[in-house]
Protein backbone atom coordinates (compact mmCIF):
# COMPACT_ATOMS: atom_id res chain seq x y z
CA UNK A 1 0.00 0.00 0.00
CA UNK A 2 2.72 2.36 0.63
CA UNK A 3 4.16 1.81 -2.45
CA UNK A 4 1.38 2.39 -4.09
CA UNK A 5 0.71 5.38 -2.31
CA UNK A 6 3.89 6.65 -3.03
CA UNK A 7 3.47 6.03 -6.97
CA UNK A 8 0.24 7.87 -7.14
CA UNK A 9 0.52 10.93 -4.71
CA UNK A 10 0.75 13.02 -7.58
CA UNK A 11 -2.42 11.68 -9.25
CA UNK A 12 -3.89 12.06 -5.48
CA UNK A 13 -3.13 15.57 -4.82
CA UNK A 14 -4.51 16.60 -7.99
CA UNK A 15 -7.47 14.61 -6.84
CA UNK A 16 -7.89 16.45 -3.35
CA UNK A 17 -7.06 19.63 -4.89
CA UNK A 18 -9.93 19.30 -7.53
CA UNK A 19 -12.40 18.15 -4.74
CA UNK A 20 -11.27 21.29 -2.78
CA UNK A 21 -11.82 23.81 -5.48
CA UNK A 22 -15.14 22.28 -6.67
CA UNK A 23 -17.14 22.19 -3.71
CA UNK A 24 -15.80 24.26 -0.76
CA UNK A 25 -13.82 26.84 -3.27
CA UNK A 26 -16.52 27.06 -6.01
CA UNK A 27 -16.02 27.53 -9.74
CA UNK A 28 -14.70 31.05 -9.85
CA UNK A 29 -11.39 29.79 -7.98
CA UNK A 30 -8.60 27.88 -9.87
CA UNK A 31 -5.74 26.14 -9.08
CA UNK A 32 -3.06 26.83 -11.11
CA UNK A 33 0.33 24.56 -12.00
CA UNK A 34 3.40 26.05 -13.09
CA UNK A 35 4.85 25.04 -16.74
CA UNK A 36 5.62 21.42 -16.64
CA UNK A 37 9.29 20.57 -18.30
CA UNK A 38 10.30 23.88 -17.83
CA UNK A 39 13.90 22.84 -17.59
CA UNK A 40 15.30 25.41 -15.53
CA UNK A 41 14.70 27.10 -12.29
CA UNK A 42 12.20 30.16 -12.26
CA UNK A 43 14.05 33.57 -12.52
CA UNK A 44 12.39 34.98 -9.61
CA UNK A 45 10.03 33.24 -7.14
CA UNK A 46 6.25 33.46 -8.39
CA UNK A 47 3.24 33.25 -5.80
CA UNK A 48 0.26 30.52 -6.26
CA UNK A 49 -2.18 33.23 -5.49
CA UNK A 50 -3.26 36.82 -6.70
CA UNK A 51 -2.36 37.10 -10.24
CA UNK A 52 -0.09 34.28 -11.08
CA UNK A 53 -0.80 34.69 -14.97
CA UNK A 54 0.59 38.16 -15.44
CA UNK A 55 3.38 37.83 -12.72
CA UNK A 56 4.39 34.23 -14.46
CA UNK A 57 4.35 36.12 -17.96
CA UNK A 58 6.93 38.91 -16.95
CA UNK A 59 9.03 36.23 -15.73
CA UNK A 60 8.60 34.35 -19.21
CA UNK A 61 9.39 37.48 -21.17
CA UNK A 62 12.55 38.26 -18.80
CA UNK A 63 14.31 34.84 -19.60
CA UNK A 64 13.84 35.56 -23.49
CA UNK A 65 15.17 39.14 -22.94
CA UNK A 66 17.96 37.44 -21.25
CA UNK A 67 18.55 35.00 -24.24
CA UNK A 68 18.80 37.21 -26.72
CA UNK A 69 21.22 38.82 -24.75
CA UNK A 70 18.97 42.51 -25.59
CA UNK A 71 20.74 45.67 -23.74
CA UNK A 72 18.33 48.41 -22.44
CA UNK A 73 16.67 49.48 -19.35
CA UNK A 74 13.07 48.88 -17.42
CA UNK A 75 10.15 50.80 -16.50
CA UNK A 76 6.67 51.17 -15.30
CA UNK A 77 4.10 54.31 -15.68
CA UNK A 78 1.21 53.64 -12.98
CA UNK A 79 3.57 52.28 -9.98
CA UNK A 80 0.84 53.02 -7.44
CA UNK A 81 2.23 50.72 -3.95
CA UNK A 82 4.19 49.27 -6.34
CA UNK A 83 3.50 45.80 -6.19
CA UNK A 84 4.24 44.83 -9.92
CA UNK A 85 7.43 47.23 -10.13
CA UNK A 86 8.75 45.06 -7.09
CA UNK A 87 8.42 41.91 -9.73
CA UNK A 88 9.99 43.82 -12.88
CA UNK A 89 12.48 44.74 -10.00
CA UNK A 90 13.50 40.81 -9.26
CA UNK A 91 13.16 39.67 -13.32
CA UNK A 92 15.35 42.01 -14.38
CA UNK A 93 18.05 42.82 -11.45
CA UNK A 94 20.65 44.05 -13.59
CA UNK A 95 18.34 46.91 -14.78
CA UNK A 96 17.70 50.41 -13.93
CA UNK A 97 14.12 50.33 -13.70
CA UNK A 98 12.66 53.79 -14.44
CA UNK A 99 9.11 54.56 -11.54
CA UNK A 100 6.66 57.22 -13.43
CA UNK A 101 3.96 58.12 -11.11
CA UNK A 102 2.64 61.41 -9.40
CA UNK A 103 2.70 59.78 -6.26
CA UNK A 104 -0.36 62.08 -5.90
CA UNK A 105 -3.26 59.81 -7.75
CA UNK A 106 -5.03 60.91 -10.83
CA UNK A 107 -3.80 64.24 -12.66
CA UNK A 108 -7.28 66.75 -13.72
CA UNK A 109 -5.71 66.65 -16.95
CA UNK A 110 -6.12 63.05 -17.71
CA UNK A 111 -9.53 62.96 -15.88
CA UNK A 112 -10.88 65.89 -18.30
CA UNK A 113 -10.29 63.42 -20.93
CA UNK A 114 -11.79 60.63 -19.07
CA UNK A 115 -15.02 62.37 -18.41
CA UNK A 116 -15.04 64.29 -21.90
CA UNK A 117 -15.70 60.31 -23.75
CA UNK A 118 -17.36 58.73 -20.75
CA UNK A 119 -14.92 56.13 -19.85
CA UNK A 120 -15.86 56.77 -16.19
CA UNK A 121 -12.96 55.62 -14.57
CA UNK A 122 -12.41 56.29 -10.49
CA UNK A 123 -9.44 55.60 -8.25
CA UNK A 124 -8.13 56.81 -5.15
CA UNK A 125 -4.46 56.45 -5.37
CA UNK A 126 -3.41 58.98 -2.95
CA UNK A 127 -1.97 56.46 -0.39
CA UNK A 128 1.45 55.68 -1.71
CA UNK A 129 4.91 57.45 -1.50
CA UNK A 130 8.22 56.58 -3.59
CA UNK A 131 9.86 56.15 -0.10
CA UNK A 132 7.47 53.61 0.58
CA UNK A 133 7.94 52.05 -2.79
CA UNK A 134 11.29 51.44 -2.47
CA UNK A 135 11.09 50.00 0.73
CA UNK A 136 9.20 46.64 -1.06
CA UNK A 137 11.89 46.70 -3.35
CA UNK A 138 14.36 43.71 -4.24
CA UNK A 139 17.12 46.37 -5.99
CA UNK A 140 16.24 50.10 -4.38
CA UNK A 141 19.97 50.89 -5.54
CA UNK A 142 18.69 50.20 -9.65
CA UNK A 143 15.26 51.97 -8.99
CA UNK A 144 15.02 55.80 -10.39
CA UNK A 145 11.44 57.26 -9.22
CA UNK A 146 10.00 59.56 -11.56
CA UNK A 147 7.43 61.98 -9.62
CA UNK A 148 4.99 63.75 -11.45
CA UNK A 149 2.92 63.95 -14.51
CA UNK A 150 3.48 61.44 -17.39
CA UNK A 151 4.86 62.24 -19.91
CA UNK A 152 6.21 65.40 -18.60
CA UNK A 153 8.55 63.05 -15.91
CA UNK A 154 10.45 61.92 -19.26
CA UNK A 155 12.40 64.94 -19.41
CA UNK A 156 15.80 64.27 -19.67
CA UNK A 157 15.67 60.55 -20.03
CA UNK A 158 17.78 59.29 -22.51
CA UNK A 159 17.47 55.72 -22.35
CA UNK A 160 16.05 52.20 -24.34
CA UNK A 161 14.06 49.73 -22.94
CA UNK A 162 13.50 46.00 -23.36
CA UNK A 163 10.17 45.72 -20.79
CA UNK A 164 7.61 48.57 -19.90
CA UNK A 165 4.88 48.05 -17.89
CA UNK A 166 1.92 50.45 -18.54
CA UNK A 167 -0.87 50.72 -15.75
CA UNK A 168 -2.47 54.23 -15.55
CA UNK A 169 -5.94 52.93 -15.95
CA UNK A 170 -6.67 56.12 -17.94
CA UNK A 171 -6.92 56.94 -21.78
CA UNK A 172 -4.06 59.85 -21.88
CA UNK A 173 -1.25 58.06 -20.05
CA UNK A 174 -1.74 54.79 -21.97
CA UNK A 175 -1.41 56.70 -25.62
CA UNK A 176 1.15 58.55 -24.72
CA UNK A 177 2.76 56.07 -22.69
CA UNK A 178 2.77 54.01 -26.15
CA UNK A 179 4.36 57.00 -28.28
CA UNK A 180 7.19 57.54 -25.61
CA UNK A 181 8.01 53.86 -24.66
CA UNK A 182 7.45 52.20 -28.33
CA UNK A 183 10.28 54.39 -30.25
CA UNK A 184 12.49 53.91 -27.32
CA UNK A 185 11.65 50.05 -27.17
CA UNK A 186 14.81 47.56 -28.07
CA UNK A 187 13.75 44.94 -31.29
CA UNK A 188 12.44 41.84 -29.34
CA UNK A 189 11.51 44.28 -26.79
CA UNK A 190 7.74 43.74 -24.73
CA UNK A 191 5.37 46.44 -23.48
CA UNK A 192 2.59 45.18 -21.24
CA UNK A 193 -1.00 47.48 -20.87
CA UNK A 194 -2.66 46.04 -17.79
CA UNK A 195 -6.48 46.53 -17.92
CA UNK A 196 -6.68 46.21 -21.65
CA UNK A 197 -9.25 43.49 -21.99
CA UNK A 198 -11.76 44.76 -18.96
CA UNK A 199 -14.57 46.64 -19.92
CA UNK A 200 -14.68 49.28 -17.32
CA UNK A 201 -11.22 50.50 -18.13
CA UNK A 202 -12.33 51.42 -21.89
CA UNK A 203 -10.11 54.43 -22.02
CA UNK A 204 -6.81 51.79 -22.28
CA UNK A 205 -8.61 49.78 -24.73
CA UNK A 206 -9.21 52.64 -27.04
CA UNK A 207 -5.60 54.14 -26.48
CA UNK A 208 -3.92 50.50 -27.62
CA UNK A 209 -6.59 50.26 -30.44
CA UNK A 210 -5.31 53.87 -31.85
CA UNK A 211 -1.85 53.18 -31.48
CA UNK A 212 -1.40 49.57 -32.77
CA UNK A 213 -3.64 50.68 -35.85
CA UNK A 214 -2.05 53.81 -36.55
CA UNK A 215 1.41 51.73 -36.73
CA UNK A 216 0.12 48.52 -37.87
CA UNK A 217 1.23 46.60 -34.89
CA UNK A 218 -0.19 43.61 -33.52
CA UNK A 219 -0.72 42.57 -30.31
CA UNK A 220 -1.43 39.69 -27.71
CA UNK A 221 -4.12 39.77 -25.20
CA UNK A 222 -2.88 37.19 -22.07
CA UNK A 223 -5.65 35.94 -19.82
CA UNK A 224 -3.67 37.57 -16.80
CA UNK A 225 -6.60 39.04 -13.62
CA UNK A 226 -6.34 42.30 -15.34
CA UNK A 227 -6.36 41.40 -18.59
CA UNK A 228 -3.03 42.18 -19.60
CA UNK A 229 -2.40 42.93 -23.43
CA UNK A 230 1.54 42.78 -24.71
CA UNK A 231 2.69 44.48 -27.53
CA UNK A 232 6.18 42.91 -28.52
CA UNK A 233 8.80 44.60 -31.18
CA UNK A 234 9.65 42.90 -34.43
CA UNK A 235 13.41 41.91 -34.35
CA UNK A 236 13.55 43.85 -37.94
CA UNK A 237 12.15 47.03 -36.73
C1 LIG B 1 -3.80 51.15 -11.02
S1 LIG B 1 -2.58 52.15 -10.30
C2 LIG B 1 -1.10 51.26 -10.63
C3 LIG B 1 -1.05 49.91 -9.99
C4 LIG B 1 0.34 49.31 -9.91
N1 LIG B 1 0.93 49.07 -11.19
C5 LIG B 1 0.37 48.03 -9.09
O1 LIG B 1 1.06 47.08 -9.44
O2 LIG B 1 -0.28 47.95 -8.04
C6 LIG B 1 -2.52 53.50 -11.41
C7 LIG B 1 -1.44 54.53 -11.11
O3 LIG B 1 -1.24 55.33 -12.27
C8 LIG B 1 -0.85 56.62 -11.83
N2 LIG B 1 -1.07 57.58 -12.94
C9 LIG B 1 -2.19 57.70 -13.70
N3 LIG B 1 -2.02 58.68 -14.61
C10 LIG B 1 -0.76 59.18 -14.43
C11 LIG B 1 0.00 60.20 -15.08
N4 LIG B 1 -0.46 60.91 -16.14
N5 LIG B 1 1.25 60.44 -14.63
C12 LIG B 1 1.77 59.73 -13.60
N6 LIG B 1 1.10 58.75 -12.95
C13 LIG B 1 -0.15 58.48 -13.36
C14 LIG B 1 -1.72 56.87 -10.61
O4 LIG B 1 -1.16 57.84 -9.77
C15 LIG B 1 -1.77 55.47 -9.96
O5 LIG B 1 -0.83 55.34 -8.92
Amino acid sequence: LPLILNRNMNLFKKIALKIVQKFILGDSINFVSDIHELNRSRLIPIPYYGDFVRISSLELVAYEIQQYHLIGEVAEVGVFKGLFAKEINAAFPDRKLYLFDTFEGFDQRDMKIEIKNNYNVSGDFTNTSPEGVLEIMPHPENCIIKKGYFPETTEGVDEKFCFVSLDTDLYQPTYSGLEYFYPRLIPGGYIFVHDFTPTRYKGVRDAVLEFTHKYSLSYFPICDVGGTVVICKNFSE
